[in-house]
């Protein structure tokens, strides 16, 4: 069996709305699956589904072959499935480090060990230099590289990255993409990256998910997604960036 995080004919209704409709989605381990879509297709519904956020009308998640059920989202991470969020959500009173090891405490670790794995940590991601700043002082771009540190402690099996390069300049998110092939060569991480910049997702993904109004119009490596009709349909109106050429 191939290890990855699943889900199978997930549905979600809020009050008679469908922000997904039978959504099938794999993440294998130790690659990055993309999952791209307009606004409002239901990308954030689907990480919230994977991390016990919200439970599902239908369908479940397993992770591993493992049936994940209706598991409370501290309980999931416990498991091994991390994630960021589209704001930041530091806790911007306290330091960089102190963030870190806040969420390793969490996680169960002593003290003495979250605040070593927190160094250790921020000495991976090349961002020490940030440890002592208070996090609520940070340039958007560097809450965010913290945001991933924090969700990276205890090595995750899969991390999930809600729209991670927002407002990044193009030199900011090849960094980025750098950072997701280490988290999943080094820590062997499966990574779902969710993202509007189309050319990153392009660049990183092994495998691209595509929903539009909750439901999975396509699937398949970048070629693939770059030719589809259905894509180009699904986005039009909208201007799309793919290195230069429009999606
Ligand atoms: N908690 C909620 N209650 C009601 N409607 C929601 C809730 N969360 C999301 N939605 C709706 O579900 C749809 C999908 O939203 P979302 O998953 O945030 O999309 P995306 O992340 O792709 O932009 C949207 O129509 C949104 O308004
Ligand atoms: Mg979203």
């Amino acid at each position: 069996m191939t290890e990855s995080l699943t889900t199978e004919n997930v549905t979600v209704t809020f009050d008679g709305l469908t922000a997904l409709s039978k959504v099938d989605l794999s993440v294998p381990k130790r690659s990055v699956t993309g999952l791209i879509g307009p606004n409002g297709a239901g990308k954030t519904t689907l990480v919230n589904v994977l991390t016990g956020f919200q439970a599902p009308t239908a369908g479940r998640v397993t992770m591993d072959g493992a049936d994940l059920g209706a598991k409370p989202a501290h309980k999931i991470r416990h498991l091994g499935i991390a994630r960021t969020f589209q704001s930041g959500r530091l806790f911007s009173d306290l330091s960089v480090v102190d963030n870190l090891e806040v969420t390793g405490v969490g996680l169960g670790l002593s003290r003495r060990k979250a605040s070593a794995k927190a160094v250790e940590m921020l000495d991976w991601m090349g961002i020490s230099s940030l440890a002592e700043r208070t996090a609520g002082g940070l340039p958007y771009t560097d809450e965010r590289r913290v945001a991933i540190g924090r969700a990276l402690m205890l090595e995750p099996k899969y991390l999930l990255l809600d729209e991670p390069a927002a407002g990044m300049s193009a030199e900011e998110a090849d960094d980025l993409s750098r950072l997701i092939a280490r988290i999943v060569s080094e820590i062997g991480c499966g990574v779902l990256l969710i993202e509007h910049n189309i050319g990153m997702v392009l660049k990183t993904c092994d495998d691209i998910h595509v929903l539009d109004s909750g439901k999975i119009i396509e699937v398949g490596p970048p070629a693939v997604i770059k030719a589809s009709e259905k894509v180009r349909h699904a986005y039009m109106g909208t201007q799309v960036e793919t290195e230069g050429e429009v999606l």
